[in-house]
């Protein structure tokens, strides 16, 4: 018998200016039908400025604010998570490392987006500008995007999705950030849908 497919929902957490978020949110706000289950319920932010936040407000989603001691102590808001009955955790530029007990809270249910072709590029330090500045300096022709599980190594965890573009002569950080961030907006939603499907 065909399995039915519970409802989910997704928190998505976010530092930034939310791009990702945004584009995350309309593609399951114009999806969500009897049939296709898929909310996201809730935008995680350290960060009392960032964009992400007026992204959640204009979209009615619940916002919850962290703070840095609790995140990194032993409960990490695994309780509030779980009493909103979170599926997934998506990062979306999250710029704090996830801490293990919230790892072991939520295992294989926490996913990122890295602006490269993991394994390289990756690791401490390289977020943002930083990773297109390394992928520049280094001769690369192509870059990319990684879709990857969160495990307690940065950048570390189970690839899902990878997808390449090139890096031409010419590219400065600007206009290879622009190509990465297409990229992105492409696929991150779609790559969670069939996440969830596939992991129901
Ligand atoms: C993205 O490039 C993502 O790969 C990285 O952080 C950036 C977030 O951008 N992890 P935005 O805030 O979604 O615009």
């Amino acid at each position: 018998m065909k399995q039915v497919f519970q409802k989910k929902k997704i928190a998505i957490f976010a530092s930034g200016a939310g791009s990702n978020a945004k584009k995350i949110i309309e593609y399951f706000n114009s999806k969500l039908t009897a049939k296709n289950k898929i909310e996201v319920a809730l935008v995680v932010s350290n960060n009392a400025d960032a964009g992400v936040l007026k992204i959640a407000k204009r979209n009615n989603i619940s916002v919850l604010l962290i703070e840095k001691e609790k995140f990194f102590s032993h409960n990490s808001y695994i309780n509030e998570l779980k009493n909103a009955d979170m599926d997934l955790i998506v990062l979306a530029g999250f710029l704090w490392k996830i801490p293990a007990n919230l790892i072991k809270a939520f295992p294989e249910k926490i996913i990122n987006i890295h602006p490269a072709l993991l394994p390289h590029f990756g690791g401490k330090g390289m977020y943002g500008n930083r990773v297109h500045q390394a992928v520049l300096a280094s001769g690369e022709k192509e870059s990319g995007i990684t879709i990857h599980v969160v495990d307690e190594l940065y950048d570390h965890g189970k690839i899902i999705f990878q997808i390449s573009c090139p890096v031409f002569p010419d590219d400065t950080q600007g206009t290879l950030a622009e190509r990465i961030h297409k990229l992105e907006h492409k696929h991150y939603a779609k790559v969670i849908e069939d996440y969830l499907i596939d992991n129901n």
